[in-house]
């Protein structure tokens, strides 16, 4: 799967978002090391804390299903109504989430807008001395 078919599948997802509060939409796709995609799009809630990310929805949904190695995620968000005008980067609680099943040398985060707008970096870049498994030793 190339980084451009997985970034239609963000897309794809991300017009399965439930975003009646901020109106801002994201989708991600995931690929695991099984080669499986999982896909996820950030779902909000009444009370505001409870927002899931989308793309702690796609780790949520694949750790669930066994899943606990993966390569790399594409990630689109942008204003309800209309193509994501820009790079939409994971929030810090994403990132952490990220930090534990992931390799953070090796897996690599993919943002896309919905033009041609696409930049990649790896984990460690998106989240420096980030404190993860291996820290407990
Ligand atoms: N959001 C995501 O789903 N992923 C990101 O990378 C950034 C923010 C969601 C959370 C909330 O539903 C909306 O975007 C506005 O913050």
């Amino acid at each position: 799967m190339t980084n451009e078919e997985l970034i239609l599948q963000a897309k794809e997802a991300r017009e399965h978002a439930y975003t009646p509060y901020s109106h801002f939409q994201v989708g991600a796709a995931l690929v695991a090391k099984s080669g499986k995609i999982y896909h996820g799009c950030n779902i909000e809630n009444a009370a505001y804390g409870p927002t899931n990310c989308a793309e702690r929805t796609a780790f949520f949904k694949a750790v669930y299903d066994g899943e606990r190695e993966f390569e790399r995620i594409a990630i689109v968000g942008g204003p309800e109504g209309s193509p994501a005008d820009t790079l939409c980067a994971p929030c810090g609680i994403c990132r952490q989430v990220m930090m534990e099943f992931c390799n953070p040398e090796t897996f690599q985060i993919i943002l896309a807008d919905g033009k041609n707008k696409c930049i990649q970096l790896s984990l460690k870049e998106m989240l420096p001395y980030g404190f993860g498994p291996d820290n407990l030793g």
